[in-house]
Formats: C-alpha cells, sequence, structure tokens
C-alpha cells in the first residue's frame, strides 16, 4: 500500500516508517517538503537503505496515497484535515491522535467537542473511513527496529474492512497484537488510556510503558 504519514518527520512518524516499509510504499509529510526529504532519508539509514520511503509536504503525500496516518499533536488536527481538505480522496484515515495536556501536576485528557480526536476527524472528513489507533504504543519503542513492544493495539472504527486493514498493519509489527475496542464513537475511552499510561510510567519509572490485556491463554 501507499501510506502518507502526515506529520511524518515526528517520533510516532518516524516509527510508523521504520516499521512499514519493508512491505509498503511510505510517504513522509511535511509542512516542509526538504524537511520530509531529510526524514525519508534518516529512516532509510535505520533501515540500512532496505525499503521505499519518500518525502514530500504533506497535501502530496495525501494525495500520492491509500492511508493516510495523522501523526501530528492534536493541536494541529485541523491544519491536517480540512485545511487540506482537497488531497484527500478515498482514503482510509488512521487516527492516533490523542487531546491531552500536563496540568504542572499529571497528564489529563481533553474532551473534543466531538467526544474524542477521531470523532473530529470525521467531522472534518466527512465521507472517508476514520479508523483509530495505536494510542497507547510508544513511539521510542516503535522506532527501535528490533524491539518486540508485546503490547496491545486497540482499534476503533464502523467498517469491518477497515478494521481489519489496520489489524493487518498492527500485526506486520513485531509482537504488536491488534483488539477491536468498538465503534469510532468509542475512540474517547481508548485515547484518554494515553494520559493514564503516562502518568502511571512516570511515577512507576517505566520506560517505553504499553498496555496490554491478560488472560488464561
Ligand atoms: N510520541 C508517541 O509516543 C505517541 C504515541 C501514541 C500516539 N501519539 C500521537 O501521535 C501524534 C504525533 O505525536 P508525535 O510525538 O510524533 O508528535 P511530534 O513529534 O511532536 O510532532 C509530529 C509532527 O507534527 C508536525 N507539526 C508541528 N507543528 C505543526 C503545525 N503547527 N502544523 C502542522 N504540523 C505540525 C511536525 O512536522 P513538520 O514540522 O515536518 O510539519 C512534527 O514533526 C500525536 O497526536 C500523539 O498524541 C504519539
Amino acid at each position: 500500500m501507499k501510506i502518507a504519514l502526515v506529520g511524518g518527520t515526528g517520533d510516532i512518524g518516524t516509527g510508523f516508517a521504520v516499521r512499514w516499509a519493508a512491505n509498503h510504499e511510505i510517504i513522509i509529510g511535511s509542512r516542509k517538503a526538504d524537511k520530509a526529504k531529510e526524514s525519508a532519508a534518516a529512516a532509510l539509514a535505520l533501515l540500512g537503505e532496505r525499503g521505499n520511503v519518500w518525502g514530500t509536504d504533506n497535501g502530496s503525500a495525501i494525495a500520492a496515497a491509500e492511508v493516510v496516518v495523522l501523526c501530528v499533536p492534536y493541536e494541529h488536527l485541523v491544519s491536517v484535515t480540512s485545511d487540506l481538505k482537497a488531497s484527500y480522496r478515498d482514503q482510509l484515515v488512521i487516527s492516533p491522535v490523542v487531546p491531552m495536556s500536563y496540568n504542572g501536576k499529571f497528564f489529563e485528557f481533553n474532551h473534543p467537542a466531538e467526544g474524542s480526536a477521531a470523532m473530529q476527524a470525521k467531522s472534518l472528513l466527512p465521507g472517508l473511513q476514520i479508523v483509530s489507533a495505536f494510542h497507547t504504543i510508544c513511539a521510542a519503542a516503535l522506532q527501535a527496529l528490533h524491539r518486540e513492544l508485546k503490547a496491545d493495539v486497540f482499534i476503533c472504527g464502523d467498517e469491518p474492512d477497515a478494521i481489519d486493514l489496520v489489524a493487518g498493519l498492527t500485526q506486520e509489527i513485531k509482537s504488536l497484537r491488534p483488539l477491536k475496542a468498538g465503534p469510532l464513537a468509542a475512540s474517547a475511552l481508548v485515547e484518554s488510556l494515553t494520559p493514564m499510561l503516562l502518568n502511571v510510567a512516570r511515577r512507576n519509572k517505566i520506560k517505553d510503558a504499553g498496555i496490554t490485556i491478560v488472560s488464561e491463554r
């Protein structure tokens, strides 16, 4: 697949690029095409020059892709969705975006008016399939190419085929397990796990924390 990483010059975007470049064409997007090209070269260096990664401006990256991952902080969700609407066609959009802030004592979830970042993306991009996933996956762990993450990815969405596609992308990353977490309207529950996870990690000195559901397997 052709996968655009909007704001893919950042932490989580770099992680997705190195994990998916062996099987897919990865298009790193940025506000500045030159910065995206530098990030693509850096990702290829991490991959030992094996993989298909290139960089361009966010709008061109979206236009060239079948799947778009929104790799920007929540504050910039509008600028990479509605402001770039002309670049979207019928792409599947994946949102790992977490609306949260640090209040000086702890990280807290900041409910958007629509309930979650994913529901806001849906209202900004009407008609497109939006799937919400990867919120509790640590970018540093993702970037460490050979590390087994041993974590679960909670996926919310309304279209079964789109959920299956994101579950497949999840399974391509070593030891990540995709778990269905409900319709897109349930995304706030998943997004709000991230500030909880960061509060626990910080207080208990847990590096690169993740979440997995335990059971008698
Ligand atoms: N980091 C994690 O461990 C992690 C884990 C799970 C989910 N997430 C979610 O993934 C998203 C990205 O996180 P991140 O840590 O990768 O973010 P980041 O590194 O802080 O930023 C990602 C990119 O956002 C772009 N950006 C910055 N200001 C912008 C603006 N004004 N307008 C448009 N784009 C702008 C920048 O790209 P250019 O300068 O190249 O345009 C930057 O490289 C967030 O929503 C976060 O909640 C992160």
